[in-house]
């Protein structure tokens, strides 16, 4: 499968533009399925819950709705971030869009600095989905940080870990060759580039580097700090489905969960 990540700027607030912006990266390229950052059609920082509120927008929105109509018309799947409202609360949110519509939800488990006080923890796990025939699962940015997150998805059966990420500490591009070779997947970040200084004492500069890493550890996509482009790779998927690591061991196999403290 081709696998795609749109690295851009978004503009807060823009929707219309930022839907535009990313559709116009992807319109000369194939791929069957797309990464988009995370929160990529309203920009990160928002001030507070109120703003917020105002540019979420429910799963059947018109963000959703855009994606599955390109994703009909380019012949493709789009995974990435949105702020979702379901009745009183806003969650962080990624979407898979295909072509026959919404194929994934998934809500933010690990909220990030003040996402705590603007978003509500997400309350569905880490659910494995299939796009263009492949099981693909979805975590956002700071989710890396707890392994569990994408052990969760591999132990789910998913192949390929799509990432929307507005990154701004070191070391997560890197860190993802580790998710990739624990678990044996692909991994497939798509970061935002650009700087939001919003609120007083804030300023977030997002680090790009969107990557692409083999169950191997082998980097075969990875984007500038701060280029705006999107790109593309071909990979076998079917390497994810083979845990093994030397003749003796099976990664999925030799896991000992007895032996794990899970709290
Ligand atoms: C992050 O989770 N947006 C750093």
């Amino acid at each position: 499968m081709r696998v795609g990540v749109v690295q851009f700027n978004p503009l807060f607030g823009g929707v219309g533009r930022n839907i535009a912006k990313a559709i116009s990266l992807v319109r000369p390229l194939k791929a069957d399925v797309w990464v988009l950052p995370e929160l990529f059609a309203t920009g990160y920082q928002f001030v507070d819950r109120e703003e917020v509120k105002a540019l979420s927008e429910e799963v059947d929105g018109p963000t959703v709705d855009t994606m599955i109509r390109k994703a009909r018309e380019l012949g493709c799947w789009f995974c990435g971030g949105f702020a979702e409202r379901s009745g009183e609360r806003v969650y962080n949110s990624a979407f898979l869009a295909g072509p026959h519509g919404l194929a994934g939800l998934y809500r933010k488990t690990h909220l990030f600095g003040r996402e705590k006080e603007l978003f509500s923890p997400g309350d569905r796990g880490f659910e494995v989905h299939t796009a263009a025939g492949v099981r693909v699962g979805m975590m956002i940015c700071f989710d890396w940080v707890f392994p569990e997150s994408a052990r969760t998805l591999m132990l789910g059966g998913a192949q390929v870990i799509l990432h929307p990420s507005n990154l701004v500490l070191p070391h997560c591009p890197e860190a993802m060759k580790t998710r990739a070779l624990e678990n044996r997947l692909f991994t497939v970040t798509a970061n935002r580039i650009g700087t939001e200084s919003r609120v007083p004492g804030e300023s977030y500069t997002y680090i790009g580097q969107s990557v692409v890493w083999t169950p191997r550890g082998e980097l075969v996509l990875g984007l500038g700090v701060d280029e705006e482009r999107a790109a593309v790779v071909e990979i076998d998927e079917t390497l994810a489905l083979d845990k093994r690591v030397t003749r003796f061991n099976d990664l999925a196999e030799d896991r000992r969960p007895e032996w794990y403290r899970m709290g």
